[in-house]
């Protein structure tokens, strides 16, 4: 099976996203109604009091619901988005209000080629002002969801862009108003954007879409405010979410191999990620393919906002594997309480042929070299403690300073290759990401020992531990404001972020 029959067969399953988990969830109320468990879950899980045992388990794996084009015309990618809220019976415990894009969580995926133009209508029914940014995406900056131009309540604007050749990849797309980012994506607003090559030369391997999300739900079933840790650490949810469902059933394809690509849309949350006894070989990030594949991978970090692509091979033995998000320590500060592993999916293994998979293919493409380097820049996260009004907080700074949305803090030439050095100062991992652009690690340094990048890749965002130093390498071909920031939600939203004039 291609990979265009495989997704036509996905997308031929009645119930979608949501509306799935919702089945599942009803199902399980009527269940507990009867004083019975949901298959997969605890007897008492509906008790409205314990909310971490409250959303069901066990259903299998929804596929993405896809926002539908409606232009006729080859190459142009037309459709609505409205972000709206909508209430759904997600627990026992009462009614959840969420915010989403066309009633979806996650959003609907947005599925083109190389080349395409988009246009998407866009109609904010929010009480808030926002925007629709393109993570990852090179989109001329005035359609790219800068704070600057936010949609009002009730107001509509289109987007338009033509995506370039060589953008294959795995992208997002998440609202980005001035100090309302981190509320409307916990709230439910963040949607997957893949852009296909025709000559993908894995295109006959399967996929999967896994969209790793986190819910935080009170006591009364509605989405949870930010406490204190959540304000210093980014907020965690207690329910860890695949396709918007809580633990999910993958089953695996019969050939043995799938290719995964996994995105982390979490506030906070990192993935330390693990499938026991599975082969993962690492074959894209966040801006597409590698040159070649890198295997024998024992687990994965995908930091908040990162995508990757991985080839899957299913153990000789059948059976039932988690897929494990580890322990990460990343230098969490206040009182929170202490992290532990969890289970994000269950994958459902079946019995392998024996016969070897084919091997893959030793190149899957060429990663254009950047250049001579023409300017450099330098980037600093700090953080500074605060005891304004008697509150004791953390400020999280960016080359010292705050957001300020009418201050250019850098100032790029179009076209311009740049080496930008970012140094992280403080004492906790932070996710840096650029707008507009991908770029290469060239290096890394920590405790003044330098280690060359183990392979090239194109990406937006990338980690950086207390302590360590990254230097990238980056083009920005359009002219106009692009923001980078720390993609811990939080820290974005109370100003962590500086703002990088394109000229
Ligand atoms: Cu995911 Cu400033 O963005
Ligand atoms: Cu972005
Ligand atoms: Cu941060």
């Amino acid at each position: 099976m291609n990979k265009r029959s495989f997704l036509t067969a996905l997308g031929s399953i009645p119930l979608l996203g949501l509306n799935q988990a919702l089945a599942q969830t009803m199902a399980g109320m009527d269940h507990s109604q009867h004083g019975m468990a949901a298959p997969g879950q605890p007897a008492q899980a509906a008790m409205a009091l314990a909310p971490v045992n409250a959303l069901p388990t066990g259903a299998p794996l929804a596929t993405l619901a896809k926002l539908t084009n409606t232009s006729t015309t080859p190459g142009v990618f037309q459709a609505t988005l409205t972000a709206a809220s909508v209430t759904l019976p997600l627990t026992a415990a009462g009614p959840t209000e969420l915010w989403a894009y066309n009633a979806s969580l996650p959003g609907p995926l947005i599925e083109v080629f190389e080349g395409d133009t988009v246009e998407i209508l866009f109609i904010n029914r929010l009480p808030q002002p926002s925007t629709i940014h393109w993570h990852g995406l090179p989109v001329p900056s005035e359609q790219d969801g800068n704070p600057q131009d936010a949609v009002e309540p009730g107001a509509q604007r289109i987007y338009k862009f033509t995506l370039p050749k060589g953008c294959a990849g795995t992208y997002w797309y998440h609202p980005h108003p001035h100090g309302f980012t981190a509320e409307q994506v916990y709230r439910g607003l963040a949607g997957t954007f893949i852009v296909r090559a025709k000559d993908d030369p894995l295109q006959q391997v399967p996929e999967r879409l896994l969209v790793c999300s986190d819910l935080k739900l009170s006591g009364d079933g509605r989405i949870a405010a930010n406490d204190a840790n959540d304000e210093m650490d980014g907020r965690e949810g207690q329910f860890a979410l695949v396709n918007g469902q809580h633990q999910p059933v993958l089953q695996f394809a019969p050939g043995g191999r799938e290719r995964w690509r996994i995105w982390n849309v979490n506030s906070a949350r990192y993935l330390r990620l693990s499938l026991p006894g599975a082969t993962l070989t690492l074959v894209g990030t966040d801006g597409g393919l590698l040159e070649k594949p890198v295997s024998g991978l024992t687990e994965l970090l995908l930091a908040p906002a990162q995508r990757v692509e991985l080839i899957v091979d299913a153990p000789v033995k059948p059976g039932r594997v988690a897929l494990q998000a580890g322990v990460y320590a990343r230098g969490k500060m206040g009182n929170a309480p202490p992290d532990q592993a969890l289970t994000l999916l269950q994958v459902d293994f079946g019995a392998v042929s024996g016969q070897p998979l084919p091997a893959l293919p030793a190149k899957l493409r060429t990663l254009a070299n950047l250049g001579p380097v023409q300017a450099k820049k330098r980037v600093v996260f700090s953080e500074k403690m605060s005891m304004a009004g008697g509150v004791h907080r953390m400020k999280f700074l960016v080359n010292g300073k705050q957001f300020d949305m009418d201050r250019f803090d850098l100032t790029s030439r179009a076209g311009d290759v740049e080496l930008w050095e970012i140094a992280n100062e403080s004492d906790m991992d932070h996710p840096f990401h650029i707008h507009g652009t991908q770029f290469e690690v060239i290096e890394s340094v920590l405790n003044s020992k330098v280690t060359a990048a183990p392979y090239r890749a194109w990406r937006d965002t990338v980690n950086l531990i207390s302590g360590e130093t990254v230097r990238l390498k980056m083009v920005q071909h359009f002219k106009g404001p692009r923001m980078y920031h720390c993609h811990i939600l939080e820290h974005e939203n109370a100003g962590m972020i500086g703002q990088l004039r394109v000229a």
